[in-house]
């Protein structure tokens, strides 16, 4: 065969063919719900159609898109990390989210967590410390169609001028709760984060803020997280 009707075959070839593994990321992601969460203990609807929803492997790096659903961390540059599908649908049941709470999260990273939360219609605000990243995040998120607000800055001090919260999620490892962020949970706000004096081994903590202001704290599951950097963890 000519080598111009074989190229022309071959570019037949690949119109015909549905765009590169778009099917395959949809199967994936319905894999990833049906195997690493709801065959868990993800039991709370909205979590599961939201992340059923967010076409994660937008938030990877291109070199990445493969693994994205697999049930793993994965690297976003900057030397920090997406977290694993499962600690995700994890904290976004733990602080019981409902259309319309106003949520901070603190470490936006890729914007993934962060897409997760505005699918269950929560209004969100997330603050990260490494302007790349935020910039990366508040433009993948805007292209995506996701309303998140994003802000560069020290997550410690949360984010006082929109404060209070319904709930507070904090995606890097804290040495201790930060006292901020407590005060800008409303009562009745919940706040997960992991915290741990060593690196690389936290547990990860639910704060309850009562009808009356009272908080209380509870141990869930132990953890890898990257550091919460910055302000009230330096001394600890
Ligand atoms: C595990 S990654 C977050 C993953 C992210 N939630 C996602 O869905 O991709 C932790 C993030 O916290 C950020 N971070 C660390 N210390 C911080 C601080 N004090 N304030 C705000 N962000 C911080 C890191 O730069 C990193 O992007």
């Amino acid at each position: 065969m000519p080598m111009r009707v074989l190229l022309g075959c071959l570019l037949l070839l690949a119109l015909a063919l549905p765009a590169q593994g778009a099917g395959d990321y949809d199967a994936a992601r319905r894999q990833m719900v049906a195997r690493q969460l709801a065959a868990r203990d993800i039991s709370d609807q909205r979590v599961l159609a939201a992340m059923g929803r967010v076409p994660r492997h937008e938030f990877v790096p291109d070199n990445m898109r493969g693994q994205a659903y697999n049930d793993h961390p994965l690297p976003i540059g900057q030397g920090q990390t997406i977290s694993q599908p499962y600690i995700v649908a994890f904290m976004s049941q733990a602080v019981r989210v409902k259309p319309g709470d106003k949520v901070l999260e603190i470490g936006t990273g890729s914007g993934y967590q962060a897409a997760v939360l505005a699918a269950m219609g929560a209004k969100v605000y997330s603050v990260e410390i490494i302007p790349e990243l935020a910039a990366q995040a508040e433009a993948r998120l805007k292209r995506l169609g996701y309303a998140v607000r994003v802000k560069v800055g020290d997550g410690n001090f949360g984010w006082p001028q929109q404060a209070p919260f319904d709930a507070i999620l904090v995606t890097a490892a804290a040495k201790r709760i930060p006292p901020k962020l407590v005060e800008q949970l409303k009562p009745g706000g919940r706040m997960i984060l992991p915290v741990g004096q060593e690196s690389w081994a936290e547990e990860l903590v639910l704060v309850v803020k009562d009808a009356q202001g009272k908080v209380s704290q509870h141990s869930l599951m132990a953890v890898r997280f990257v550091p919460l950097v910055g302000g009230d963890q330096k001394n600890q």
